[in-house]
């Protein structure tokens, strides 16, 4: 039950942490990675392009409410899942990603491609006021317990103060793209399969099962 669980806004101190969480369980589950054979470095540089430009306030983290028994040895102030959020014109320098995980910025930067040009020119939408959600997480403990739903009421609490134009995602995963579109209301804008995906004369996600999804929602 989601009430057994805060969700809020991160602060400083939590970044380290969310960053652990995301390590934990992507490099466990995600099959992009997998696919690539990406180590834990290699994740962290793309990772490390993002933790330091989130935006704080639409970045949402659930941890036990205070004095819950949700699991032992699980603090009240552990994080057991997270939604990471950024401007959409955070800088992304290519050199300091890892050659491994190229391949996946490549396919979700192809993924955007469309999404810019169909919707955000069209209708003059600077990247500065586009909200990315650019990963999210809850801990293998947690998940099928509703704190993914959760993490996204209290980011949609945090939205509406003018700074934001629209929110974009690319979902990887059929559960995150079931949750946006379908119960959330988002917008699917370009469905990419992994297994067709060609970036200079190549397919590195070839045979894998899957596909990214782009959505988006008009704030
Ligand atoms: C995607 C993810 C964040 C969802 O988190 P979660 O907290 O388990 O999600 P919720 O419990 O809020 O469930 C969301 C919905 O998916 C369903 N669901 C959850 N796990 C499921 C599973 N394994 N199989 C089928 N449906 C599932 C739930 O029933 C719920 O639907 P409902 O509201 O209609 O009942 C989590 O699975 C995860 O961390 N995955 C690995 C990382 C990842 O893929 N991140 C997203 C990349 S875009």
């Amino acid at each position: 039950m989601s009430s057994k669980f805060v969700f809020r806004s991160i602060k400083p101190p939590d970044v380290m942490n969310i960053r652990s969480l995301l390590t934990k369980v992507f490099m466990a589950s995600d099959p992009l990675a997998r696919h690539v054979g990406l180590s834990i470095n290699g994740f962290h540089s793309m990772l490390d392009t993002i933790l330091p430009n989130l935006d704080h306030k639409t970045s949402i983290v659930a941890t036990p409410r205070e004095g819950s028994t949700t699991r032992l040895g699980i603090e009240d102030d552990d994080i057991v899942a997270c939604l990471a959020t950024a401007p959409l014109d955070i800088p992304i320098e290519e050199k300091k990603i890892n050659r491994r995980a190229l391949p996946i910025l490549d396919l979700l930067q192809t993924s955007q491609s469309s999404f810019k040009s169909k919707v955000l020119v069209p209708n003059s939408i600077p990247e500065s006021r586009v909200l990315h959600l650019a990963m999210a997480a809850t801990d293998v403990d947690f998940q099928g317990q509703g704190l993914f739903g959760g993490l996204m009421k209290e980011w949609q609490s945090q939205t509406n103060d003018g700074r934001w134009d629209i929110a974009v995602a690319e979902c990887t995963s059929p559960i995150s793209r079931y949750m946006l579109r379908d119960k959330f209301g988002w917008t699917e804008e370009k469905v990419v399969p992994f297994s067709s995906f060609e970036v200079e004369g190549t397919r590195p996600f070839f045979e894998l099962d899957g596909e990214v999804a782009l959505v988006y929602k008009k704030l």
